[in-house]
């Protein structure tokens, strides 16, 4: 497991600022999209367009609660079978968040780097494609990815909650949520998926099969792990070894963090009108796309 004090010290400190804000104050808008006061500022993104990517920078692509730190953890695994050496973040790992020096720091960063990201493809530094890096795209279903949203925000004490989960629905399918909307971030990615540097992968998948997941993670990436070292990765990856030591890895929002790993969650929470009304924006915006057809909605999404 990667060494995360960075980590923990940085998510500590966005909670800190959120225990202070308000639901109605959380978001600010930069270039058309919402992000959270307490984890963007204008002045990072400014500084953002200058970051120097290097080709062999390791980018992890995701709307929210996808499984981004799920991935995050199974490339440090991969870095570790592959150097021997831990993986220490010496950043937070979302590229977008904290302050503006930190790309400047950035630069004196032993490679391989990880850099996980929320952003729409559009709003990535140019730098990322001028250099080819790398990029894993994590997606998973709309409807459990909302659902993961809503407890996140309405089960972490620090962070502020919705009234319900209508109100939270209502403000999700309106893309007026933290790093916008799930759809338009499909949208923007869906252009890219066979670009050369590109890899799509689904949580959804992973589930089923994490070992083959890693292996084509660890292909795309360019390591070479043993079956073993496969089927260890395997093993501390599952949910249940992740939640296990969240607290360890993640601090005291962990076991929020990894709250239940599961597909097919949003059935307790969806009502008729709201399903049939995510259904539509689905068919509206990915119908008969690369995309669309990728995410298996009707294995995933269905009733
Ligand atoms: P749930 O809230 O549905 O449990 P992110 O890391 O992008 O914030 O995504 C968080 C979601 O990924 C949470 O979903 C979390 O439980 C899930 N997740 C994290 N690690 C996982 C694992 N090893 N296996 C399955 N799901 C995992």
């Amino acid at each position: 497991m990667a060494t995360n004090s960075k980590f923990i010290g940085y998510i500590d400190e966005a909670l800190e600022k959120s225990r202070e804000a308000a639901l109605s104050h959380l978001l600010f808008t930069y270039r058309g999209i919402p992000y959270p006061v307490t984890m963007c500022t204008s002045e990072t993104f400014q500084a953002l367009d200058t970051f120097e990517a290097r080709s062999d920078d390791i980018v992890l692509a995701s709307y929210p609660k996808c499984g981004s730190n799920w991935i995050l953890h199974i490339i440090s695994e991969l870095i570790f079978a592959d150097s021997k050496k831990k993986y220490e973040y010496p950043e937070f790992p979302v590229l977008e968040c904290g302050d503006p020096e930190k790309y400047q720091r950035m630069n004196q960063f032993p490679s391989p780097r990880i850099l996980a990201t929320h952003l729409h493809y559009d709003k990535l530094p140019r730098s990322i494609f001028k250099n080819k890096a790398k990029i894993l795209v994590i997606f998973r279903n709309p409807k459990d990815t909302a659902v993961s949203f809503f407890h996140f925000h309405n089960d972490v004490p620090d962070i502020p909650s919705y009234g319900s989960w209508d109100e939270f629905f209502g403000q999700f399918m309106k893309g007026q949520v933290s790093w916008g909307s799930y759809f338009d971030f499909a949208i923007n990615w869906n252009k890219r998926l066979d670009d050369e540097n590109v890899k799509f992968i689904l949580y959804e998948d992973l589930k089923e099969d994490l070992a083959a997941g890693i292996k084509q993670i660890a292909e795309f990436f360019g390591f070479s792990p043993s079956g073993e070292q496969i089927q260890t990765i395997s093993a501390q990856s599952t949910f249940q070894a992740m939640r296990a030591k969240s607290q360890e890895t993640h601090g005291a929002v962990g076991p929020f963090l990894f709250r239940k790993g599961e597909v097919g969650d949003w059935k307790k929470l969806f009502n008729e009108t709201q399903n049939q009304e995510m259904d539509d924006k689905f068919k509206e915006c990915l119908a008969g796309t690369a995309l669309g057809t990728k995410l298996k909605y009707d294995s995933y999404c269905q009733a």
